[in-house]
C-alpha cells in the first residue's frame, strides 16, 4: 500500500481518498506508529500529513528520520514537509509572515515532482512556520512571498516536499501533484478501483460474521443502501434490512423506499412504523444535538426491537442477532469529532448520535469512504440510478430542518413545502446539478404578511441548495430566478402558515449544509 502518515491533520483521510482517485491502494497509519511496523507492511510510497503543531515546539509530533533512508519513497505535505526538512537538517523557522488560504506558488525549478507543473499556481496552505533552507541534496523546486522553500525534492533518495495542501481543491493542480508522485516520482501503476473495495470488503465481512445473523438500518439514502448491498454480496439471506418510519420522512418516502430497495436489491426488508415512539421522545425538544442523540438513540432501541423479533420469529433455533450493518462515511464520523484530534460539529445520528450501551457490533464497510466514491462502488455493485443518484437526506430528516421543536404539525407543514421545492426543482431538470436542497422551517420565527386583503402572521421557510462534491466543503447553488419564484409562489400559497420564502446564500465553512 501507500501509507499516509496522519500528523493530526483535518483532513488526512482527503490524502488518502486522492491517492484512490489516482487508482493507487492506501491505508491511513498514526504517527506514533513504530517505522518498522510502518516498514512491515511493505509500502511501495509513503505520505507525510499535516498536523497542527510547529516541529521546533516541545513535544510536536515527530517521526523516526530512519523513514527516510529506508529506500521508499516519502512525500512530505505541510508539517509532514517540515518534518522532514528539520529531521534532515534543513532550517524551519517561524514564518516572517504566516500564509493561510489561497497562495501563488512560483516554481523557479519545473521538473521532477513539479516537472509538467505551470510557472505560477494557486494553492492553498496554512502554515505560520516555514521551512527556510532545504537540508543538504535537496534541490529547492518552488517558493511563495514568505517561503523561500515551498517545495523541495532529493531524487537521488526519493524524498520529495510541499508546504502547500495537493489534496484540498482549492490547490488547482493538487491531484495532479499527486499523480505525479505516485506514478512517476515512486513508479507505481494505476490498478486499484472500486472493484477491488467491494473484494476487500466482502473478505473482510465474511471472515468477521460467520454464521451469525446481521441486520441493516436502511434509510433509502445511497449510503445505508451501497452498505446493505455490499453486505449481501458477501453473506446473502443471513442479512436482513430494518427501514424505520420515525414519522420524519418526507412526502410519499416511506412507500418509495420499500419499492425501490426492494426491487433493485431483493433483500429481505422490515419496515417499522415507530413514529409514535420518536415523536413521543422529542416532545418539547428544540435543542439540535440534544435532537440528534434522541434520534441515534431511538434508531437503535428500534433496531433491538426488530432484532429481537427476528430471533423470536426464528422460534428455537434463532440465534441472538450480534451485528448491525450501517451505511456510516467519512464525513459523518470527522464532523461527530470522532477523527483524530478533530472537533464535534455535529453529531451523526450514526455516530456520535450512538447510545453509550449499544448492543451490536457494527458494519461499517463505507467508513473510510466519500459520498461520490460510495456512489461508484454502488453502480459496480449493479444498484439503479434511482438510488445511486439519489440526493442526500439525513438521518434525523425534517427533525433537525424544523427549527424549534418538533410538532405534528410543523412537520405536515414542512412535509409539503419540501414536497413543493423538490418538484420544482426536479422539473427544471436540476436534480444532478445541485447536491441537495434542505427546505428549513424557523417555527418561532413569525413576521407580517398580507394576503387576501388580512394580515398574516406566519413563519418562514428557507431554502438551502447547494452544490458539493463530498459534503465537507459546500457552495450555495445558483439556482434559476424562475425556479426559485415557482417555488416561494408554491410554498406560501400551498403551506399553511408560511408568508414567506428565503434563500440561504451561504458556503459551508462558515455554516453547514443543515441548519441543526
Ligand atoms: P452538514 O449539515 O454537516 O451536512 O454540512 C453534511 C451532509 O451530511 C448530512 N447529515 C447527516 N446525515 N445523519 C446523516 O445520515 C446525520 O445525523 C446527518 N447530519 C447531516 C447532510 O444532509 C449533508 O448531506
Amino acid at each position: 500500500p501507500v501509507l499516509v502518515v496522519d500528523f493530526g491533520a483535518q483532513y488526512a483521510q482527503l490524502i488518502a481518498r486522492r491517492v484512490r482517485e489516482a487508482h493507487v491502494y492506501s491505508e491511513l497509519v498514526p504517527h506514533s506508529m513504530p517505522v518498522n511496523e510502518m516498514l512491515a507492511k511493505d509500502p511501495r510510497a509513503i505520505i507525510l500529513s499535516g498536523g497542527p503543531a510547529s516541529v521546533y515546539e516541545p513535544g510536536a509530533p515527530d517521526i523516526d528520520p530512519s523513514i527516510f533512508n529506508a529506500g521508499v519513497p516519502v512525500l512530505g505535505i505541510c508539517y509532514g514537509f517540515q518534518v522532514m526538512a528539520h529531521e534532515l537538517g534543513g532550517n524551519v523557522d517561524r514564518a516572517a509572515t504566516g500564509e493561510y488560504g489561497k497562495t501563488e506558488v512560483t516554481v523557479s525549478a519545473p521538473e521532477g515532482l513539479l516537472h509538467d507543473s505551470p510557472r505560477t499556481q494557486t494553492t492553498w496552505m496554512s502554515h505560520g512556520v516555514a521551512v527556510e533552507t532545504a537540508p543538504q541534496g535537496f534541490k529547492v523546486l518552488a517558493q511563495t512571498a514568505s517561503a523561500p522553500v515551498a517545495a523541495m525534492e532529493d531524487t537521488s533518495r526519493q524524498l520529495y516536499g510541499v508546504q502547500w495542501h495537493p489534496e484540498v481543491k482549492h490547490t488547482v493542480h493538487g491531484q495532479e501533484l499527486i499523480n505525479s508522485f505516485l506514478h512517476e516520482c515512486a513508479g507505481l501503476p494505476s490498478d486499484w478501483n472500486a472493484s477491488n473495495i467491494i473484494d476487500e470488503q466482502i473478505e473482510k465481512i465474511k471472515a468477521q460474521v460467520g454464521r451469525h445473523q446481521v441486520i441493516c438500518g436502511l434509510s433509502g439514502g445511497v449510503d445505508s443502501a451501497v452498505a446493505a448491498a455490499l453486505v449481501h454480496r458477501a453473506i446473502g439471506d443471513q442479512l436482513t434490512c430494518v427501514f424505520v418510519d420515525h414519522g420524519l420522512l418526507r412526502k410519499g418516502e416511506v412507500e418509495q423506499v420499500k419499492h425501490d430497495f426492494v426491487k433493485a436489491t431483493g433483500i429481505k426488508l422490515i419496515a417499522v412504523d415507530a413514529s409514535e415512539d420518536f415523536l413521543s421522545a422529542l416532545k418539547g425538544v428544540s435543542e439540535p444535538e440534544r435532537k440528534r442523540k434522541i434520534i441515534g438513540e431511538r434508531f437503535i432501541r428500534t433496531f433491538e426491537k426488530a432484532a429481537r423479533d427476528i430471533v423470536a420469529k426464528a422460534g428455537e433455533k434463532g440465534e441472538k442477532v450480534k451485528f448491525l450493518v450501517q451505511g456510516t462515511l467519512y464525513p459523518d464520523v470527522v464532523e461527530s469529532g470522532g477523527g483524530d484530534g478533530a472537533a464535534n460539529i455535529k453529531s451523526h445520528h450514526n455516530v456520535g448520535g450512538l447510545p453509550k450501551d449499544l448492543d451490536f457490533k457494527l458494519i461499517e464497510p463505507l467508513r473510510t469512504l466519500f459520498k461520490d466514491e460510495v456512489r461508484a462502488i454502488g453502480t459496480e455493485l449493479g444498484l439503479p440510478d434511482e438510488i445511486v443518484w439519489r440526493q442526500p437526506f439525513p438521518g434525523p430528516g425534517l427533525g433537525i430542518r424544523i427549527i424549534g421543536d418538533i410538532t405534528r404539525e410543523r412537520l405536515e407543514t414542512l412535509r409539503e413545502a419540501d414536497a413543493i421545492a423538490r418538484e420544482e426543482l426536479t422539473k427544471a431538470g436540476l436534480d444532478r446539478t445541485i447536491w441537495q436542497c434542505p427546505v428549513v422551517l424557523l417555527a418561532h420565527v413569525h413576521s407580517v404578511g398580507v394576503q387576501g386583503d388580512e394580515r398574516t402572521y406566519g413563519s418562514p421557510i428557507i431554502l438551502r441548495p447547494v452544490s458539493s462534491e463530498d459534503a465537507m466543503t459546500a457552495d450555495w447553488s445558483h439556482v434559476p430566478y424562475d425556479v426559485l419564484g415557482e417555488i416561494s409562489n408554491r410554498i406560501t400559497n400551498e403551506c399553511k402558515g408560511i408568508n414567506r420564502v428565503a434563500l440561504d446564500i451561504t458556503s459551508k465553512p462558515p455554516a453547514t449544509i443543515e441548519w441543526e
